[in-house]
C-alpha cells in the first residue's frame, strides 16, 4: 500500500475513464494476450493487482519495455519472477501513455473480478476421436473375415460328425453313397470347390469396395482425417489450456483466403525459452537452424474447381471457427469434423442469415429486405448459391 501512494504522489494515477480503459483493452489484446490473463497464470503471472504487487508502477513501465535489462540489473523483485517463470518476456517498446492505459485496463477487470466460467464439456470427445474412415473400415473388414472363417470352421465340423455316423451305417447304404463317402480329402478338390472359389471372390470385391471407399475420402471428402503430425502439436494445450488466440498462428484467417499454417519462427516467439529441451521442440529448433519448414501434414482440402475465403466468413460473416472445425480447442490432434462437400456450403447459406453488425451497406439491405416483407435475410438472399461465386 505504502509504495502504492508514493506512486500516485509521482503522478502515476491510474485512469479510470472509460475511453481510456478501451484503449487499454486493445494494446493488451493485441500484445500481452498471448501470454497475461488477468485473473489466471497463462504463460506469465496473472496480471490482476500487478501495480499493487509490483516494486512501483515506474517500475512496471521499465519492465515491459525492457525486461532483460531490469533483470540483468540484478532487480531482486524481477530476479525473482524470472526465476520462477523461466520465460523472458518480450521488451515492448510503449509510450508511458499507452502502459498507463493498459494498467487502467489490468485495474478495471481487477475490480470487476474473474467472469463465470461456464462448464466445459469434456464428455464423450476423446472416445469418438481416434477412429478414423480407415481404422472404421478395416474393423468391418476384420469382422467379416473372422466370421466367415468361423462358418467355414464349424461346416468342416458338421461334415465330418455327419461322415462318422454314415459310416457306422454303411451296411444300409447303396452303390451310389459307398462311392461318395469313399472319397477322400483331395486338395486341388477343394480349392476349385464352390464354397472356396465364393469365398475367395466375396474377398476381393470387398478388398475393391474398400479401396474405392478409401479413395473417395482422399479427395476433399474425408470427414473424421486425423493424421498423425510430424511434430506432437497440441490445439488443446495451446489454444485450448493456454488459450492463445487462432489468429496469433493462423495470421492470414481475418484478412485472407488462405488461414496460413505457421512458420517455425512463430513457435520459437515462445519455445527459445520454453521447454527449449524438449525432444519435440528440438524439431522446431532444427528446422529453423536448417532453414526448412515443417511438413505438416494437410487435414482440410477442397478441389481447386471451388473458391472459399476465410476472410469472408470470419471477418465479414463473423462465423466462429468452430462452426466450421468443430471444437479444436479441445483437440490434441486435429480431426476433420464436416464433409466439405458441396451440398454442406449450400446447406449454411440457405440457412444462415447475413451478419448485418457494424456493416451501414448491409444495415441498409436488411432493411430493404425486410420492407418486402421477408423475416431475415440468409446468404442465399445476397447470392451466395449463385454457382460463379464458388466456381469460376
Ligand atoms: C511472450 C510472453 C509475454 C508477453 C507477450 C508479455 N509478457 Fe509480461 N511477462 C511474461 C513473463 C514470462 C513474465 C514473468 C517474468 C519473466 O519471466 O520474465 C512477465 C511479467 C510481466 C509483469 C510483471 C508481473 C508481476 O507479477 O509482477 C508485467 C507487469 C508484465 N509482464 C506486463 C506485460 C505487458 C503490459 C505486456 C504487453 C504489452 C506483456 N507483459 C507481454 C511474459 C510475457
Ligand atoms: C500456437 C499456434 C497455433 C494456435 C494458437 C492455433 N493453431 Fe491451429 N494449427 C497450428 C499448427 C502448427 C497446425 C498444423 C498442425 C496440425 O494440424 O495440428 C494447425 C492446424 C490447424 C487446422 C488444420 C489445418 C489443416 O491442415 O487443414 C485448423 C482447422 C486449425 N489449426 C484451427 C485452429 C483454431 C480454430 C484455433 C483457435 C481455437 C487454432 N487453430 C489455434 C498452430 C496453431
Ligand atoms: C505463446 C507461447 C507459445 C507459442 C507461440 C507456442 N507454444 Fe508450444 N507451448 C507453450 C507452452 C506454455 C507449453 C507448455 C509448457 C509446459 O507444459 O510446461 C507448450 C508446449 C509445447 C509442446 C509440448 C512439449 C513437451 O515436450 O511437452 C510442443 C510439442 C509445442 N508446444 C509445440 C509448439 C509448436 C509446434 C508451436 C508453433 C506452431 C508452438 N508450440 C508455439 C507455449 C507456446
Ligand atoms: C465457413 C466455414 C469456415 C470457417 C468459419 C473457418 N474455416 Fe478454416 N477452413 C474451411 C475450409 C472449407 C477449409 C479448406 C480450404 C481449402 O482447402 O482451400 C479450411 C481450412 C483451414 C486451414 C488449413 C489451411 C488453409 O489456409 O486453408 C486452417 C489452418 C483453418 N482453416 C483455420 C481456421 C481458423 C483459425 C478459423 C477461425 C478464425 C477458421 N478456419 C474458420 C472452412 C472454415
Ligand atoms: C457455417 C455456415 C457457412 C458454411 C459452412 C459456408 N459458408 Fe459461405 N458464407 C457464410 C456466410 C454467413 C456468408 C456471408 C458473409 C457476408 O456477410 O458477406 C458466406 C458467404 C460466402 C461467399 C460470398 C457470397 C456472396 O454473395 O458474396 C462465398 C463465395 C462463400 N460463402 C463460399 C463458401 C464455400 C465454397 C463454402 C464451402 C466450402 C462455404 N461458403 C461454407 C456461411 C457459410
Ligand atoms: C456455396 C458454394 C457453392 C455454390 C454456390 C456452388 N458450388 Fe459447386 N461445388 C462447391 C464445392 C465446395 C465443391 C467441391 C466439393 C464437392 O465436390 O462436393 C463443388 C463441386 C461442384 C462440382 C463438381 C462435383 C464433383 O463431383 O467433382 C460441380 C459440377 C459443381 N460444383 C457445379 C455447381 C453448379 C452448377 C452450381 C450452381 C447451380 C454450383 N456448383 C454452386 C461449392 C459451391
Amino acid at each position: 500500500m505504502m509504495s502504492a501512494s508514493v506512486a500516485l504522489a509521482q503522478g502515476d494515477v491510474i485512469s479510470e475513464d472509460a475511453t481510456v480503459i478501451d484503449a487499454g483493452k486493445q494494446l493488451f489484446d493485441a500484445n500481452c494476450k498471448t501470454c497475461h490473463r488477468i485473473h489466471e497464470k497463462n504463460v506469465g503471472p496473472a496480471l490482476q493487482d500487478v501495480y499493487n504487487r509490483a516494486p512501483s508502477v515506474e517500475w512496471i513501465r521499465e519492465f515491459v519495455r525492457n525486461p532483460t535489462r531490469v533483470i540483468q540489473s540484478g532487480d531482486q523483485y524481477a530476479n525473482d519472477l524470472f526465476n520462477e517463470y523461466n520465460i523472458m518476456m518480450t521488451a515492448f517498446p510503449l509510450e508511458d501513455e499507452q502502459i498507463m492505459s493498459i494498467l487502467a485496463y489490468v485495474q478495471d477487470e481487477t475490480k470487476k473480478g474473474p467472469a463465470e466460467v461456464a462448464v466445459a464439456d469434456t464428455g464423450t470427445e476423446a472416445a469418438t476421436q481416434d477412429a478414423g474412415p480407415s481404422g472404421f473400415m478395416n474393423a468391418i473388414m476384420v469382422g467379416i473375415v473372422i466370421l466367415l472363417l468361423l462358418v467355414l470352421g464349424i461346416l468342416f465340423l458338421i461334415m465330418r460328425v455327419l461322415k462318422r455316423y454314415l459310416q457306422q451305417q454303411s451296411e444300409d447304404l447303396g452303390e451310389e453313397d459307398k462311392e461318395l463317402l469313399g472319397q477322400t480329402f483331395s486338395l486341388s478338390g477343394t480349392l476349385t470347390s464352390k464354397p472356396v472359389v465364393f469365398l475367395t471372390i466375396f474377398i476381393i470385391t470387398a478388398l475393391v469396395v474398400k479401396g474405392v471407399i478409401t479413395g473417395l475420402f482422399s479427395i476433399g471428402v474425408q470427414m473424421n482425417y486425423a493424421p498423425t503430425q510430424p511434430i506432437a502439436y497440441s490445439h488443446k494445450l495451446h489454444a485450448g489450456q493456454y488459450q492463445i488466440d487462432c489468429n496469433y498462428c493462423h495470421t492470414g484467417v481475418r484478412k485472407s483466403r488462405n488461414a496460413n499454417i505457421p512458420s517455425a519462427n512463430i513457435c520459437m516467439n515462445c519455445h527459445s525459452s520454453i521447454l527449449p529441451d524438449s525432444p519435440e521442440i528440438k524439431k522446431i529448433k532444427a528446422a529453423v537452424d536448417n532453414d526448412t519448414p515443417i511438413e505438416w501434414i494437410r487435414i482440410h482440402n477442397m478441389p481447386d474447381l471451388a473458391y472459399f475465403s476465410h476472410a469472408q466468413h470470419v471477418e465479414v460473416g463473423g462465423v466462429e471457427c468452430q462452426t466450421c472445425h468443430g471444437q479444436i480447442q479441445e483437440m490434441d490432434v486435429v480431426k476433420q469434423e464436416n464433409l466439405l462437400t458441396m451440398g454442406w456450403c449450400v446447406d449454411c447459406h440457405r440457412k444462415t442469415e447475413v451478419n448485418g453488425k457494424d456493416n451501414a451497406y448491409y444495415d441498409q439491405l436488411i432493411e430493404y429486405h425486410k420492407g418486402n416483407g421477408n423475416e431475415k435475410m440468409t446468404v442465399e438472399d445476397i447470392g451466395g448459391l449463385e454457382c460463379a461465386k464458388c466456381h469460376y
